[in-house]
Formats: C-alpha cells, structure tokens, sequence
C-alpha cells in the first residue's frame, strides 16, 4: 500500500489515523451486527446508539443542554445558505449578513432570493483579507438574524472570538467548527458541513436552539423544515458519515476537548505563522489581527515559484498546498487532525524553499 502522508487539504481534510483505523477493523462487521454500519438499518439499534453518542458528545464539548437539537442533514452546507433564510427570513422584516468571504457571499445571495437581506459588512474592499471590526457592522431595526461565517476557508481569516451582537446569530461554521471552544449563548443556529474538522463529506451538522425553532412558519417543504428533523428521523440519515464524525467526537474528546484543540491549533498556526513573518520571501495574505488558525494563506514572490513550492511540497510528502483557484497562492490548511509533525514539515520545507530561491 502507498505510504500516507502530510496532508494540508482545505476539504474533505485530513481526518485522525486512529479514526480511519477504527473504521478499518470495523468496515466488514460492526459491532454485533454481523454486517458493515453501512448495511444496517438506520433505525437499528446499533445505528441509534451511534448518534445518540455523537449528540451526547456534541452537548458535553460545546456544553449545550436539551434546548437545543442536534441535526444530521444532507446537501453541505451550501444548502443551508437556502435553508437558514427559507425557515428564519419568510415573514421577517430583514436578516443580516455579514460578507467576508466567498462563502459568506453565497449564503447572503442565496437569502436575497428569499427577502431582505441586508449586508453588516464587508471585507470585499480588500479582497476579504480582513474581518471588518465589530463596531462598524450594522445591524438592522427588526433584523431576524445575522449571519456569520466563523472562518473563511479560501482566504484565511477567522473571527477572533464569538461576537456579541443584540441579535442571535446564525453561523457557519464549516471551516473552524469544533476547533476552539465556542460561546454557544450567541447563537440561534449554526452549521458546519463535517469535512473539514468533524468526519468525511456527506453531513451537515447543525445546532439549533428550540427557542429558535419556534419562529418557523408553517407551510416549509416538509424536507427543508428545520422542526421535521428536529422532531424525528425522518428518512434515511448519511449513516456512514455521522458514524465518522462520531469517532472523530470521541477523538476529540479524548485529546481533552475544545480547550485542547485551541491549544493544539493554535500552536500550530503560531509555528507557521511566525514563519510567515520572519521573511519578506513569504507574504501572509490576511491581516494579522484577522488570521485563520484553520487556513493559512500566503504568496511568494511570483507565480511560478508558487507553482514549484506547491509541486516540491508534494514530491517531499506535503500535499494539497496550492491555493484556492479563485484566490492563488499557498493555502496550508492545519484542521484538528492534522499533526503537529506536518506543520514542523512544512515549516522546515519552507526554510530549505527559501534558501534555495530566494
Ligand atoms: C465556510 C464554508 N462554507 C460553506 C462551504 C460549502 O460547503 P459544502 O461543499 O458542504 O456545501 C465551504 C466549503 O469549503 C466552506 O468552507
């Protein structure tokens, strides 16, 4: 079998090894099934106890009770640009959006298609290099909403911290989700597709406060109705895929929780980062008070040694460096699961990169 190695892939990322070995030993028989979890029912009793870990887990780290459900949903996080205003815009007044990426654009486009949606602030001045500061965003009178994304995947900025606005706020959180303790207080929803910190592609996972639910007006496609699934299983959920994230749940807490991925992440992101800023060979992209621990971007002096840095990387065993096609550049990025020893790799990659071409 070929070798594994360093992987810095922006999604579907890398996910732990004693995950994927788990899976391993189990993919013919899990459990007492006598048959692969991907060949039993979803309404069995192997698969129920599956998910009612992985909620049971969710409550602990993120330390929320039963006023909140936990969602298991197809269609990525994308179709939740739809679904967040379909269920919370419909006979509002107006929902706020805040625009500091190429995600966050889709989802404020996808609620203009519903109502009035309206933008906070935007980072589009400077190419979403930066997260506008708390104070300059607007929020509107009566506004239902606002919408947040916590990390912007393609351009490597992140919220800081959870902010505290006077409406609740609704984030997606596909990029940093599980990465950091959150203020869960904060929010009315939020949703993370799993396969960048949480499992493999195929579920969305979202956290919605009951409270919240109740401001749903009746009369939703029954599939796009946030209270059908919240109410019951309704049909057949990506069984394979939670039954990953909930390994990457136990995982997670076994490593000590959110208060030990910050320290993990950050530790990692401040290796590369004072990499970035020890030389004027690499440019970081994002404004330092704005940076993503997830998504490290940064350019060199030209695009073809961007090309070899990328093309390099990968022959000495980094792969998935080169930036977003809309964006350029290199983009490292350093998910929960990915090592500390990949980052060490990378780092000393970079030196010997720079020693050689610059
Ligand atoms: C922050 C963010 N939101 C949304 C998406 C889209 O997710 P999906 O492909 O699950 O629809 C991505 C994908 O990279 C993302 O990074």
């Amino acid at each position: 079998m070929m070798e594994r190695k360093f992987n810095f892939s922006a999604g579907p990322g890398a996910l732990p090894i004693d995950v994927l070995k788990e899976a391993q030993e189990e993919m013919l028989c899990y459990k007492d099934a006598a048959a692969s979890v991907m060949e039993i029912s979803h309404r069995s009793p192997q698969y129920s106890a599956i998910t009612e870990s992985a909620d049971s887990i969710l409550r602990e780290l993120l330390g929320i009770d039963g006023s909140w459900s936990i969602l298991y949903l197809q269609g990525g996080a994308s179709l939740q640009f739809y679904q967040v205003p379909l269920n919370f815009l419909t006979g509002q007044k107006c929902a706020d959006y805040l625009v500091t990426g190429t995600w966050a654009e889709g989802a404020f486009e996808q609620a203009e298609k519903i109502g009035d949606a309206r933008i906070a602030a935007s980072s589009v001045d400077k190419n979403h290099s930066y997260i506008p500061s708390l104070d300059s965003w607007k929020i509107s009178e009566g506004s239902a909403y606002l919408h947040v994304t916590s990390n912007n995947t393609i351009y490597g900025t992140q919220l800081q911290s959870d902010p505290a606005v006077s409406v609740p706020m609704i984030c997606d959180a596909s990029s940093d989700f599980l990465s950091r303790p959150i203020e869960m207080e904060k929010y009315g929803l939020m949703y993370a597709g799993a396969q960048k910190n949480i499992g493999p592609a195929g579920v969305t996972v979202v956290l919605v406060k009951n409270e919240f639910l109740k401001r749903i007006p009746d009369g939703l496609p029954t599939m796009l109705d946030y209270r059908t699934h919240a109410k019951t299983l309704f049909h057949t959920p990506p069984v394979f895929a939670v039954y990953m994230v909930e390994k990457v749940l136990r995982w997670i807490k076994r490593l000590g929780g959110l208060d030990a991925m910050k320290t993990l992440n950050d530790k990692k992101a401040g290796l590369l980062y004072s990499k970035i800023d020890r030389t004027d060979f690499y440019q970081g992209v994002a404004r330092s008070d704005s940076r993503s621990n997830m998504n490290v971007t940064y350019r060199l002096p030209s695009e073809d040694l961007e090309n070899q840095f990328v093309k390099q990387a990968e022959a000495a065993g980094l792969l998935a460096l080169k930036g977003h096609r809309s964006a350029g550049g290199i983009r490292a990025s350093i998910y929960n699961a990915c090592p500390v020893e990949a980052v060490e790799a990378l780092v000393s990659f970079m030196s010997h990169f720079e020693s050689k071409n610059g």
